[in-house]
């Protein structure tokens, strides 16, 4: 597939009105993206497992207007929003080429995310994708033209627009694992998530995703301020060729159900991404104290008790706590009794590997 592939031609605009609705999960990356080109190419691949209960759903309407400008407003958790509004702008910019129907009707998008907004949980993955979705929809009312659409163009589309939005979202339409960005190791693309279709081990399947909410603030460096830092970074070529490797041997780990090198690669990517925001130039530390604190104790438990616990980071100082189904009892008992009292608020998600967004109407 190409971009071209993805231009919708043929449609028709006599659609008055009409309402549709996604909801849209988050994922959570086990090898990172983070350096990114000109529209939304990322420097390196990268994995993620796809949540569930950490999703965005979205209500867009839409209503015939006249006039070329984009015209929308947006309601988030029940209030007119203008702060999300320039995000979109640019996201309609973006995708403008590929639906041009964009230009024909006002929206109305109604959103809201079922984690706390100030969670420090970056809802532009299940944002994004859940936007994506719902414009998706509207393109088959509208499409006029079916006959050379394989099965899977609505959803390769969907993370097609959802990427450029928010880089990250385009590995949220689809579960339970999925890859984004060429590499010599899967099937996938630059353009879109692609679902990690390989025969998956056991102990892979349901994993669980606890995540202890450390610091509930603004991010302190956005993701595009973020991704701009690996710009002449002196680290960044040999970091997206570690990606690469990384992403190799995690596709046979997946397979073959090694969680001791799970955990290695998992956990290095995670402290990798914060390496490459200590050592770029302006330096950010985004990790807090408490999260030293509850990689330590986690370090500690496994030590002790032989767990296949982990933990991964965001470009926050929140901890995804990852283990598998199985130990499920035991690590949210170890949780409770040892790392809350790390978390603002004693605040955290219970989370599990998804299977992806589904359309509600
Ligand atoms: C650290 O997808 O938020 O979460 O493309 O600028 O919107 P933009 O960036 P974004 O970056 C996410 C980076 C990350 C790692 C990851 O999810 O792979």
């Amino acid at each position: 597939m190409t971009e071209q592939d993805f231009i919708l031609k043929d449609y028709k605009t006599k659609v008055e009105s009409g309402k549709v609705k996604w909801e849209s999960p988050s994922n959570i990356a086990l090898v990172k993206y983070w350096g990114k080109r000109e529209n939304q190419i990322p420097e390196n691949p990268s994995i993620s497992f796809t949540l569930s209960n950490c999703k965005t759903i979205t209500t867009l309407s839409y209503q015939k207007k006249e006039g070329n400008d984009f015209s929308f407003n947006v309601i988030f958790e029940g209030e007119n929003n203008e702060a999300f509004k320039p995000k979109i702008q640019t996201f309609f910019e973006r995708i403008q080429t590929y639906v041009p129907f964009l230009r024909d009707y006002h929206f109305t998008i109604e959103t809201s995310n079922t984690f706390p907004h100030s969670s420090g949980i970056a809802s532009s993955a299940s944002g994004m994708s859940a936007l994506a979705l719902c414009l998706m929809s509207i393109e088959e009312d509208l499409r006029t033209d079916h006959s050379d659409h394989s099965e899977d163009y609505f959803s390769q589309k969907a993370s097609f627009l959802a990427r450029l939005g928010s880089g990250s979202a385009c590995r949220s339409i689809e579960g339970e694992l999925v890859v984004w960005g060429n590499n010599e190791s899967t099937e996938s693309s630059d353009l879109f998530g692609v679902r990690f279709t390989e025969d998956t081990h056991s102990n892979f399947r349901d994993y669980q995703d606890a995540i202890l909410l450390v610091d509930k603030g603004e991010k302190q460096v956005s993701s595009t301020v973020g991704h701009k830092l690996m710009f002449g970074h002196p680290f960044a070529e040999k970091r997206f060729e570690q990606a690469h490797e990384n992403l190799s041997e995690l596709k046979d780990v997946l397979i073959s159900g090694n969680f001791k090198r799970f955990i290695e690669i998992v956990e290095s990517e995670a402290l990798t991404l914060h390496a490459m925001m200590m050592t770029s130039m302006p330096y950010f530390i985004l990790m807090k104290p408490n999260t030293l604190q509850i990689i330590n104790k986690i370090w500690k438990f496994r030590a002790e008790t032989g767990s296949n616990i982990c933990f991964t980071l965001d470009a926050g100082a929140n901890v995804h706590v990852l283990f598998p189904k199985a130990e499920a009892d035991k690590v949210y008992e170890f949780i409770k009794t040892e790392l809350v009292a790390y978390c603002q608020n004693g605040h955290y998600i219970c989370d599990t590997v998804g299977k992806g967004a589904k359309k509600l109407v």
